[in-house]
């Protein structure tokens, strides 16, 4: 056999025993993963695999408009959340470049839809390892690779642990504190704004507060920082003062958040 037909017989081989292995690895998925997964989506799991970040993908946890979660497992039998970004729907496309120009780590980023997917999982990555490394409780951040983002899977048994607005909080004085706290850490020291804080995008889990969904999170220095952070304050305040919590004003929540005035 030529040198040219022994590697094109090889790599056949290899592709067979990779779908092989997509196939066990994926079985109680398989009809999902096939219908619902691009190639591109398929060979970044298979990656995740080979690599051994995940052995293995379970059921969806959350199928959401532009992102599907799903509960993934290590070899040592360590629960992950495994989030997917799928849609690249025009209005998506348009939302995600709003927030991705004007953060300065993410400039000459390509602006196609595939490109723009990338980014936003890249940008939830590193926005989560922000608030981690100033210790905010948010579910780790393990690997990233194009439009998937592997993380700590809060909750049990593939059951995510529920939100604030599936289960309020039993104690809502202290969760505000605790959660004006967090807000604070992240201005001040990640240097970032949440951007889509609510009831929606905090869980309670072992009797701490967890904040998530961190893909549209900005820099301070962001044109729309300001205007985010308003509305996160506007929501949280709604939300915990229907709790019966005697909250702040909102220009003093922005007060104690940033250390500055709100500008008039
Ligand atoms: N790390 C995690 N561990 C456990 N469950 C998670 C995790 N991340 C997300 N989930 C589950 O998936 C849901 C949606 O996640 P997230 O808010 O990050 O995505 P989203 O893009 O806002 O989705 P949606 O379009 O549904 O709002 C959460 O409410 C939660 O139930
Ligand atoms: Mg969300």
């Amino acid at each position: 056999m030529s040198k040219v037909r022994e590697r094109i017989k090889r790599k056949e081989q290899n592709i067979e025993r990779r779908d092989r292995m997509l196939t066990h690895d994926f079985s109680s998925e398989r009809a999902t993963i096939e219908e619902v997964f691009d190639q591109s989506t398929r060979m970044v799991l298979f990656s995740f695999l080979k690599s051994g970040v995940i052995n293995e993908v379970n059921g969806v946890v959350n199928a959401g408009k532009e992102s599907r979660v799903y509960w993934g497992k290590t070899k040592a039998g360590e629960d992950r959340a495994v989030k997917i970004y799928l849609t690249s729907s025009a209005e998506f496309k348009k939302g995600m470049l709003r927030y991705i120009e004007g953060d300065y780590r993410f400039k000459n980023v390509k602006r196609d839809t595939r490109a723009l997917i990338t980014t936003w999982a890249m940008k939830e990555f590193k926005n989560l390892e922000a608030a981690n490394n100033v210790k905010i409780r948010v579910p780790k951040p393990i690997a990233v690779e194009r439009n998937v983002v592997i993380m700590e899977f809060i909750g049990k048994d593939g059951v995510s642990a529920p939100s604030l607005k599936e289960q309020p909080p039993e104690n809502p004085e202290k969760t505000y504190k605790q959660l004006l706290t967090y807000m604070k850490r992240l201005y001040r020291k990640a240097e970032l704004v949440h951007g889509d804080l609510s009831e929606y995008n905090l869980m309670i889990w072992k009797g701490k507060l967890v904040m998530f969904d961190m893909s549209q999170s900005v820099p301070t220095s962001h044109p729309l920082a300001d205007f985010l952070l308003n509305r996160d304050i506007t929501n949280v305040n709604r939300f915990f003062s229907r709790q019966g919590v005697e909250v702040l004003p909102n220009e003093e929540v922005y007060k104690q958040v940033t250390g500055k005035n709100v500008k008039s």
